[in-house]
């Protein structure tokens, strides 16, 4: 049977700052969920949140882009706003860019990761919510989950991964996409997934399917918008076992702490830190950038679950690795590596500092040009 994995998602409105969400939102949009769950129009739900977003996680049979589902998560962030502005939360109704739902969220500021499956006899499936940080950032863990032997040890020795993967990867900023397939191209998927502030894993495909086994949100809402309204932190759906990375290779990336960007006011690199549900409250300089790992089994559609992947234990040397690291690249204050390199500053508010001072610079006196 064929269902669809919607993870759909959005910040609208924080509790306190940006750090988390109130329960009175949370509630809001379990109500809503139950609603729809009730009236048929999804089999199942799991209503999630990582710092202060919220994501409603669905099963459904409308397929990707449904109109309707859209709609419901529009509908449902609309009220939980309603709810957000009524506790005086930061940032209310703040990823909702336009005032009415025009048919699809496409541009609309809410994020979404969604792919139509077959359900498998058995499908463990890891959804990953991410606070403070960008759509790239799934990236590296990708490309170490479906095309590193040294992350992946399924890639080298089970017959039915051996023969690789292939990833779509989106321009962001020409709107443009490709396929490259892997191991063969891994040079060629590395040349463009390295620079995730622009180049972005939207899907992964095993090489002789068109069914996704992994998704992630790619929305930059600095994009939609034109102006800067905070980095999109982005969700993603990874399958896992049987001819899949095993769940323990999916979640292996995470143990080393990665550089991300993000962290305060978009604009810093920092590390990227798993945690279990109830430390998803980024609060030290806005972050660090943090990830939360939720595993389901579906079955017919329901969905088994949620594990908290990250509350294990063996997570807490990368989370000790990220708070050193964390430490460290503090101290630089607002230099860079710290501070992300100008061109991606252009995205932040400082190019309104930069507009006020334009007149000031005259030109150095005295240089020599000799072209
Ligand atoms: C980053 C983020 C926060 C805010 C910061 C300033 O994605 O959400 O770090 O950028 O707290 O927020 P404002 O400008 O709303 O005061
Ligand atoms: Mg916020
Ligand atoms: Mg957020």
């Amino acid at each position: 049977m064929r269902y669809t994995f919607s993870i759909i998602k959005a910040d609208i409105g924080g509790y306190v700052g940006h750090s988390d969400v109130h329960p009175a939102l949370c509630s809001c949009a379990e109500e809503s969920l139950a609603q729809a769950k009730e009236k048929g129009l999804i089999i199942d739900y799991h209503r999630a949140d990582c710092g202060d977003d919220i994501a409603l996680i669905m099963t459904h049979t409308h397929g990707t882009d449904s109109e309707e589902i859209h709609r419901f998560a529009w509908e449902t962030f609309e009220k939980a706003t309603e709810v957000a502005k009524e506790y005086g939360q930061y940032g209310a109704g703040q990823d909702l860019l336009t005032d009415a739902f025009s048919g699809n969220l496409r541009g609309m500021g809410p994020g979404f990761a969604e792919m139509e499956i077959e359900e498998r006899a058995s499908e463990p499936i890891i959804c990953f919510l991410a606070d403070k940080t960008e759509p790239g950032s799934w990236n590296y863990p990708l490309y170490k989950m479906f095309a590193d032997p040294f992350n992946t040890i399924g890639l080298v020795i089970d017959p039915s991964m051996h023969d690789g993967f292939r990833f779509e990867v989106h321009d962001l900023v020409e709107e443009k996409k490709i396929i490259f397939s892997c191991p063969e191209e891994m040079y060629d998927l590395l040349v463009f997934i390295g620079a995730p502030s622009r180049f972005v894993i939207k899907h992964v495909f095993k090489k002789d399917s068109d069914e996704p086994v992994a998704v992630t949100s790619t929305q930059r809402l600095f994009l939609m918008a034109g102006r800067y309204v905070g980095k999109d932190d982005p969700v993603m759906a990874v399958r896992c076992q049987s001819g899949l990375p095993a769940v323990g290779e999916v979640l292996e990336p995470f143990s080393f702490p990665y550089t991300v960007a993000g962290w305060m006011r978009g604009s810093h690199h920092g590390p990227f830190m798993p945690v279990s549900t109830a430390n998803d409250t980024p609060t030290r300089f806005d972050g660090p950038p943090r990830v939360v790992a939720l595993g389901f089994q579906l079955k017919d559609g329901r969905l088994i679950g949620p594990r908290d992947m990250f509350a294990d234990p063996s997570y807490d040397l990368a989370r000790r690795i990220a708070l050193e690291q964390a430490d460290y690249i503090r101290r630089h204050g607002p230099f860079e590596p710290h501070r992300l390199p100008l061109e991606e500053m252009e995205y932040t508010t400082m190019p309104k500092v930069v507009e006020k001072l334009k007149d000031r610079f005259v030109p150095l006196e005295g240089v020599e040009r000799d072209f």
